[in-house]
């Protein structure tokens, strides 16, 4: 299959167009999408369909493993036949399927992996197993201009790292948090504040009225060197402040939950892009200037944006973001990484594929020297 793998790539390269089917199940959301690559470089996302499920565990304040498991199960078929006939075809014109193996929730990792494997075994054609952090590691490549080597900010629900890209497959981590994620401290912050989840964009809209310099938080790390990241001081900040706030029935006022969201809001963004600068340090920029990568849920706020954005623009570096939709889980990015590793030839055998167990934890480039941090969340999505 590793051959076969290369014969798509130069069928590609002769002429021809290759549709990839992406699947992702590995936290909450049910995903699937088709990808098209044609060998004269015009590369389409025909379809996109994510099934989100946060109204399946609204009633436990958090994500419960065995309900997104069964979730994945009762809807991934039909995730899989809206994104076939979104994008006009059927399951017959589809050349390869890519699925997120890891890492996640391994239960809703095993019924997408399964799924391809189906797929692939039923059609006869190639599985590739796709870490997950890789699919938002070039997920900007997309929609944007972004060739290799870059630095990337991946920051989502369970994960918070500074990695150079240097090309596809190879990853260097050169930083990443010593205890919480930066989306996990987002909805953690939210549940504390009454907000809902997911408590990104909970907090994103509360502090849109908000006055972000009301509360003094904490700057993370400030003496520490390298470009670590960690959030439990600012998430403990957040709590002796909001309980010092609650009124004699315990319930806050809307204008202080405004304030307090856009005040942490605004101290996340600024301890991201101090962290980002020191890793841009680190590295050694291509010739033209660094490009910065942001890449994951909570790449979707637009704080951190604007925060990033006036980074790079005083350290002459370009800032590369993917669409909001694509920052959060989706198929498309699974697909994309897919056709990537299709492309070069870097695809496993049938025997391969097929044995290729789901994995909970999966790091993309190897943790420092030192042991084992910046998994972010201590469960299964570090
Ligand atoms: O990448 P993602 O969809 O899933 C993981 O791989 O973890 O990221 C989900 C995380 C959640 O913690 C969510 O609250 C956060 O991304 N998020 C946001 C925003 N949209 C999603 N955080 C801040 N601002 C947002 N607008
Ligand atoms: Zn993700």
């Amino acid at each position: 299959m590793a051959d076969q793998g290369k014969r798509k790539a130069e069928g590609a390269a002769s002429g021809g167009e290759t549709l990839i089917l992406g699947l992702e199940t590995s936290c909450d959301d049910t995903a699937a999408a088709i990808v098209r690559w044609r060998a004269d470089g015009s590369r389409r996302i025909l379809s996109n369909v994510v099934w989100t499920e946060h109204d399946d565990h609204a009633a436990y304040g958090g994500i419960v493993p065995e309900i997104a498991a069964r979730s994945h199960v009762e809807r991934l078929d039909r995730v899989i036949a809206r994104s076939l006939d979104e994008a006009g075809m059927t399951i017959d014109n589809v050349d390869a399927v890519a699925a997120t193996a890891g890492p996640g929730l391994v239960g809703g990792v095993m019924v997408g992996l399964t799924a391809g494997k189906a797929i692939a075994l039923g059609r006869g054609i190639p599985l590739i197993p796709i870490n997950h952090l890789e699919g938002h590691a070039l997920s900007v490549r997309m929609t944007n201009s972004a060739e290799f080597p870059y630095l990337l900010l991946l920051i989502s629900g369970g994960h918070t790292q500074l990695i150079w890209v240097e090309n596809l497959g190879q990853y260097h981590r050169l930083g990443a948090t010593i205890d919480d994620a930066a989306g996990e401290a987002f909805d953690k912050t939210a549940k504390l504040l009454g907000l809902g989840q997911p408590g990104g964009p909970r907090i994103e809209s509360a502090a849109t009225g908000g006055r972000a310099d009301r509360y003094d938080l904490p700057n993370p790390l400030e003496k520490r060197g390298g470009c670590d990241f960690s959030f439990s001081g600012l998430k403990t900040a957040v709590r002796e402040i909001a309980t010092g706030m609650a009124g004699a029935d315990g319930r806050f006022d809307g204008q202080d939950v405004s304030d307090l969201a856009a005040s942490f809001q605004l101290a996340v963004a600024r301890h991201l892009a101090r962290r980002t600068e020191r890793a841009m340090d680190m590295v050694e920029a291509p010739e033209g200037g660094g490009r910065l990568v942001v890449a994951g849920g909570v790449a979707a706020n637009c704080a951190i944006r604007t925060k990033l954005s006036a980074l790079c623009e005083r350290r002459s570096w370009r800032l590369v973001a993917p669409p909001a939709k694509y920052c959060t889980d989706n198929g498309a990015m699974i697909a994309w990484a897919g056709a990537e590793r299709l492309a070069a030839g870097l695809v496993p055998g049938m025997a391969d594929a097929l044995a290729f167990a789901p994995r909970a934890r999966w790091p993309l480039a190897p943790p420092p020297a030192g042991g084992e941090i910046g998994g972010g969340r201590k469960g299964p999505k570090a």
